[in-house]
């Protein structure tokens, strides 16, 4: 390689490694002003959204731009957001640490085997990884309880119509699996963050 070749090379990495750097400063810029106040608070309601993968988010923030997921409050957060911004936002959140929320676990022994059973039995792991750290589905382990039972029984109730496989998949289950199931995966937050 001639060595002007090789300073162009040099130049070209460095400037993708400045604006990957730029954008998560951005981001998290956008999350501290608008979304913080919520998802970085301890209030069941609200999902946590570091360290989920940064594809999943942006996805989703489209899915509540174009109302197929359905939250008054997210539709109109997100519909103010600029494609970039939805960008930074996404890729600041998938650079964070998951595990520096403190989210209460609340499940019970006897209810945590249940889960476990039941998201065995559902092949679960085959898209949401085998410590459910999100493969081709986002990541689950530690989320809060009553985020993921919402966020079931939408699939159930197809109010939630992002995903076919899991709207399909969730016409199944009853209510005790799916606050089962929600109990046991909010558990591995102990296993994930230690
Ligand atoms: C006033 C509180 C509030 C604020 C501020 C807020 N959100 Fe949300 N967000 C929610 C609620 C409630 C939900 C759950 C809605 C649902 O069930 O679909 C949610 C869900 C989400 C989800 C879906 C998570 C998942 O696991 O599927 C994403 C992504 C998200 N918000 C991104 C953001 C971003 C980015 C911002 C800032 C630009 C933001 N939110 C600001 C309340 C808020
Ligand atoms: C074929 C792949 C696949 C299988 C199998 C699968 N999922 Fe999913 N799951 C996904 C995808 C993709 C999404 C995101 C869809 C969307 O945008 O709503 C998702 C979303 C979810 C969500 C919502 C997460 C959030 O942050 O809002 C939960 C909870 C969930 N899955 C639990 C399960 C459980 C429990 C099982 C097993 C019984 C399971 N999934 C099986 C692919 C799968």
């Amino acid at each position: 390689m001639k060595p002007l070749e090789l300073i162009s090379i040099t130049f070209l990495l460095m400037l993708t490694i400045q604006v990957q750097g730029n954008e998560r400063i951005w981001g998290g810029q956008i999350y501290k002003e608008k979304c913080a106040q919520c998802h970085g608070s301890t209030d069941p309601r609200f999902p946590v959204l570091q360290g989920q993968h940064a594809s999943y988010l942006s996805m989703t923030l489209h899915s509540y731009i174009n109302s197929r997921r359905q939250s008054t409050t997210m539709i109109n957060i997100a519909r103010k957001l600029s494609p970039l911004e939805i960008q930074f936002v996404s890729t600041y959140l998938s650079s964070k640490k998951f595990c520096s929320i403190d989210v209460i676990i609340d499940a019970k022994d006897g209810i945590m085997i249940e889960g476990k059973t039941i998201v065995q039995r559902g092949g679960c792991r085959n898209c949401h990884g085998q410590n459910f750290q999100g493969l081709a589905g986002p990541r689950l382990a530690g989320q809060k309880t009553d985020y993921l039972i919402k966020a079931l029984q939408g699939y159930k109730t197809q109010s939630r119509r992002t995903h076919s496989p899991m709207t399909q998949i969730f016409t199944n289950y009853s209510r005790q699996d799916i606050s089962d199931i929600a109990a046991y995966l909010n558990s591995l937050k102990s296993k994930v963050c230690n």
